[in-house]
């Protein structure tokens, strides 16, 4: 391609970067990064940089990059028709075989599929489905959404709402009415160390029913949770949360939706990860790994339950009022329908399960009894390293001193791609389903160099 030397002069000058310190960018005091070529578990930039990408960009290519089956699928739709609407009846074979494709990979009880194109959008539809459900159930009052702190559903006005992290709160006048927090099942994070799991599960079950309590069940919705908590610090739940949780929402008739826009199609090592949790959701939330980030396509996975009302709904006001110019765009469809096949010909959902438990012992091996490594955590091909000041009462680092984006740069300085994530000093780690074991080991080799340099 043609050596543009204007290039980073544009992007300094022209481009708004998403989660940015814009002012830094635009001083000349951010790095940038122009991205030119990726194969497997890595990318290549154009300053001739190869990078290891332990988060699969942002936990989304998850059969690796460079795969030409999913290119071709694009190319190919794109010349027989890139884009018509699916509007009133209308779709395309892509559209209508991804929908029945998901339905097979999805629990029993779901029925139906609306695509969208982000983990956000795909929120905010199913956030407008459960208001127009209670309306319809002539319940207008039980419109309140529950979500955790450290969730992350999106960053639109409803989803950033939903979203539990302060940086994506601060500043923009959210959270919205209708949205109320409940406690993170993080239990490295506990409030009492003295906890152990199975009392701070209970703790978290007594925490929301107070809350429901206090706000009344007729005024409550539904209740969104990722199957492990996602951005807020890559945490698998602790055992028999799920259930503790279902519990609460079963006896106060409060819909659930599952966010499987991380865990869906694999990461967990499991197809789904209420799969995997045994969680029963009423509503699923896709998007990444629905066609590995090779074009935007989200999807809302409407169970019966729910799809009887909508159904009833429409006879009762008419059409739906609700759809996107680019609803089940072609292009997307043919990706996620080249990219479901390629998961299952090259088995890396089981990839994921096993290659993750190896990455999991080789992070454990390589920095587990370091002083200021609290936490080694994860399930399939999602795992964090949590520092800590002090291990015994398991003190946090003062953030100012930004311990987890240290190591993440000292990383990147050997070319592995980790993610500091946003709360707290945790580096997480996702990368794509196809990794090898000796690639497991050079991330832990590297991490394992990367924080004695920072951290001795
Ligand atoms: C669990 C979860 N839900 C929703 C979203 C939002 O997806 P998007 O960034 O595609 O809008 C994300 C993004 O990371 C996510 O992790």
């Amino acid at each position: 391609m043609l050596h543009n030397d204007q290039l980073e002069k544009w992007d300094r000058e022209s481009f708004f970067h998403p989660s940015t310190h814009l002012a830094e960018f635009a001083r000349g005091n951010l790095p940038q990064r122009v991205v030119t070529g990726g194969k497997g578990c890595h990318i290549e930039d154009r300053d001739g940089n190869r990078l290891l990408d332990a988060f699969a960009g942002l936990y989304c290519v998850n059969v690796g990059y460079g795969r030409p089956e999913i290119a071709e699928a694009i190319a190919e739709q794109a010349r027989e028709i890139a884009y018509y609407h699916a509007y009133v009846g209308h779709g395309t074979e892509a559209s209508i075989t991804l929908s029945r494709m998901i339905l097979d990979r999805a629990p029993d009880n779901m029925s139906k599929v609306y695509f969208g194109l982000s983990g956000s959008d795909a929120n905010e539809t199913n956030i407008k489905l459960v208001w127009y459900y209670n309306n319809i159930l002539d319940r207008p009052e039980k419109k309140k959404i529950i979500s955790r702190w450290r969730g992350y559903h999106g960053s639109g006005l409803m989803t950033g709402s939903l979203t539990g992290l302060e940086a994506f709160q601060k500043k923009f006048d959210l959270p919205l009415d209708r949205v109320i927090h409940t406690e993170a099942p993080y239990y490295f994070r506990r409030p009492d160390l003295s906890m152990s799991e199975a009392e701070f599960v209970a703790d978290c079950a007594a925490k929301l029913e107070e809350l429901i309590e206090r706000e009344g069940a007729d005024t409550i919705a539904a209740f969104i949770g990722e199957p492990a908590l996602g951005t807020g610090g890559l945490v698998p739940p602790p055992a028999g949360y799920w259930q503790a949780i279902q519990a609460v929402l079963d006896k106060h008739d409060i819909l659930l939706i599952a966010d499987e826009v991380v865990t869906g199609f694999g990461r967990l090592g499991s197809m789904f990860g209420s799969e995997h949790y045994g969680i029963r959701p009423d509503i699923i939330t896709i998007a990444k790994g629905l066609t590995s980030a090779y074009a935007p396509l989200s999807g809302s996975i409407i169970s019966d339950k729910v799809w009887k009302v909508l159904e009833a709904g429409t006879d009762r006001f008419g059409p739906i009022g609700h759809g996107w110019t680019y609803s089940a765009h072609p292009i997307g469809a043919a990706a996620g329908v080249a990219n479901l096949k390629l998961l299952d010909a090259l088995n890396l959902v089981d990839n994921a399960r096993e290659v993750g438990a190896y990455f999991k012992a080789a992070l454990t091996d390589a920095v587990g009894s370091h002083a200021n490594v609290g936490d080694v955590r994860g399930e399939g091909l999602l795992c964090a390293v949590e520092f800590v000041e002090d291990r015994a009462d398991r003190a946090f680092f003062d953030p100012s001193r930004t311990v987890g984006a240290k190591v993440n740069a000292a990383l990147l300085n050997r070319k592995v791609i980790s993610r500091a994530m946003p709360q707290g000093d945790i580096l997480g780690f996702a990368p794509p389903f196809c990794l090898t074991t000796e690639e497991a080991d050079e991330i832990a080799g590297k991490l394992k160099e990367s924080v004695a340099e920072v951290l001795g």
